[in-house]
């Protein structure tokens, strides 16, 4: 099988290495990287578990090949902490108790990170919007944006739509003949 060679920046550090050309970048980080906190949920591009930031943008990394990431910089969920102290996000996310399985909270850190890096002061509405794209099975999503509103206005938000739905309802299933 051939290879391409890659160079890269991965959570900052330079990253070298041949890799396949069908090599997604979900399973070049985390099976050649060890960055196993980068989730695999779908693979099809719908729940956002798998999450990263190529040059600051949220990509989904099931969908991205790990050729397509050649010379540009890559931070996973590992990155987004430092020196071992939580981020923002991630240190709401505990107080408020918006994770449960855990297993959609590095995609939803990854994306929340950009999405208020990029609108700072975002209506309940627009947050639960902006991380629409990301599935949670278990926390209703409320605890999850009221994590968020702890980040944003150090405090916390009286929901007013507590119950909505943040992800994007799947359409119905079409009827039978
Ligand atoms: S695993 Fe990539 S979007 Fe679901
Ligand atoms: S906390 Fe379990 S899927 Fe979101």
């Amino acid at each position: 099988m051939p290879t391409h060679h890659i160079e890269l920046r991965v959570n900052g550090r330079p990253v070298a290495a041949d890799v396949e050309p069908a090599k997604l970048l979900l399973d070049f980080v985390r099976e050649e990287l060890g960055l196993t906190g980068t989730k695999e949920g779908c693979g099809t591009g719908d729940c956002g578990a798998c999450t990263v930031h190529i040059d600051g943008q949220p990509m989904h990394s099931c969908l991205t090949l790990a050729v397509e990431a050649e010379g540009s910089s890559v931070t996973t969920i590992e990155g987004i902490s430092s020196g071992g102290v939580l981020s923002p996000i991630q240190a709401a996310l505990v107080e408020y108790g918006g994770s449960q399985c855990g297993f959609c909270i590095p995609g939803i850190v990854m994306m929340a990170t950009a999405y208020l890096r990029d609108h700072p002061n975002p209506t309940e509405d627009d947050l639960r919007m902006g991380i629409a794209g990301n599935l949670c099975r278990c926390t209703g999503y409320d605890k999850i944006v009221k994590s968020l509103y702890a980040v944003i206005d150090k405090k916390e938000l009286a929901l007013t739509k507590p119950g909505a739905l943040t992800s994007i309802p799947l359409p119905p299933e079409p009827e039978g003949e």
